[in-house]
């Protein structure tokens, strides 16, 4: 047992040691998982801000206001980050690489991050791998929000709507999707959202419909999504509908109704897959209204925000 005089001079040559290797440029460390859980535990690890109270008075089926903003992600979070997920490797040895071999970041600031994240959008806005895609689209859509957010949410790709505005979920899926923000109590602007794709998917004659990106397309971009994310190192991802999913996962199909509304993680953040607000629309049973909120209440208690009774009793019968 250390005495505390040896503590404090261990726990400075430590962060000594960090601040070290950040300045060399190193992001991450590795640790194993009982360090791992100490620190998480340490009564001075970054504490995760609870988030503002949501909007008072939602409707009985929620009419959905805007609300305050979330807290920043603490800027130097302490979320383990193993290799990436490749291949075919199954959700269940996701998991299990991901207790068996833990990394750890070391935090970005906000200027770091903001600086990491422009460069990077500067690069999408001017990427053509996919010729085709880039020929047909009309803008790049990179992703909105608060790059500083502890959520993020991750969609398929953008359509038409998207496209012409240069803005993630802006058509009827997203204002399905934007609604559903507000209900939790937070604001698009509060949140993080963007896409496995940056570009629309090109359909035959510049037509109006949507298509599923090809295997291409998704292992092709899914690159700027992984950095997206490295960069915001959000607590809790919301991964909308199975393409999202498979992007992340590298490996289809993907089934959302098996998958949605259990905690998965990716690179050590808590990942919960959902419906696609499409599928939604589509649907429109009571039954998946309840399930999306359901994993909707998961995420908002995985970020420690209040949830009123109202709140939980949305699309109860
Ligand atoms: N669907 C998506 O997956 N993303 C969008 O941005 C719009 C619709």
């Amino acid at each position: 047992m250390a005495s505390d005089a040896e503590f404090q001079s261990l726990l400075t040559a430590t962060i000594d040691h960090l601040e070290a290797l950040k300045r060399r440029g190193h992001r991450s460390v590795v640790l194993d998982p009982g360090t791992l859980q100490d620190l998480l535990a340490s009564p001075t690890a970054p504490a995760v801000q609870p988030l503002p109270k949501p909007a008072p008075a939602l409707s009985a089926n929620p009419s959905f206001q805007s609300a305050s903003p979330l807290p920043s992600a603490p800027s130097t979070p302490a979320a383990p980050k193993p290799a990436l997920v490749t291949g075919e490797s199954p959700v269940h040895s996701l998991a299990t690489s991901l207790a068996t071999s833990a990394t750890i970041r070391v935090g970005l600031s906000r200027e770091e991050k903001e600086t990491a994240m422009a460069a990077l959008k500067e690069r999408a806005l001017s990427c053509v791998q996919c010729s085709h895609l880039a020929a047909a689209r009309k803008s790049v859509v990179f992703g909105v929000g608060d790059i500083h957010s502890p959520l993020m949410f991750v969609g398929e790709a953008p359509g038409a709507d998207e496209d012409v505005q240069g803005e993630p979920f802006v058509g009827a899926a997203g204002q399905l999707l934007t609604k559903v923000i507000q209900t939790m109590g937070l604001s698009r602007e509060t949140v993080y959202i963007g896409n496995l794709l940056k570009c629309r998917p090109d359909t035959p004659g510049g037509s109006l419909g949507n298509r599923k990106p090809t295997p291409d397309e998704m292992r092709t971009c899914l690159p700027y999504l992984q950095e997206q994310i490295r960069i915001i190192a959000p607590k809790v991802i919301i991964a909308l509908g199975a393409t999202a999913m498979e992007g992340l996962l590298g490996r289809s199909p993907v089934y959302i109704t098996k998958m949605r509304g259990q905690w998965l993680q990716y690179e050590g953040i808590d990942l919960m897959p959902t419906y696609h607000p499409s599928y939604v629309l589509r649907n429109q049973s009571l039954a998946t209204k309840r399930e999306t909120w359901e994993d909707m209440l998961a995420a908002m208690e995985r970020l420690g925000m209040p949830i009123s009774d109202k709140q939980r009793g949305y699309f109860l019968k």
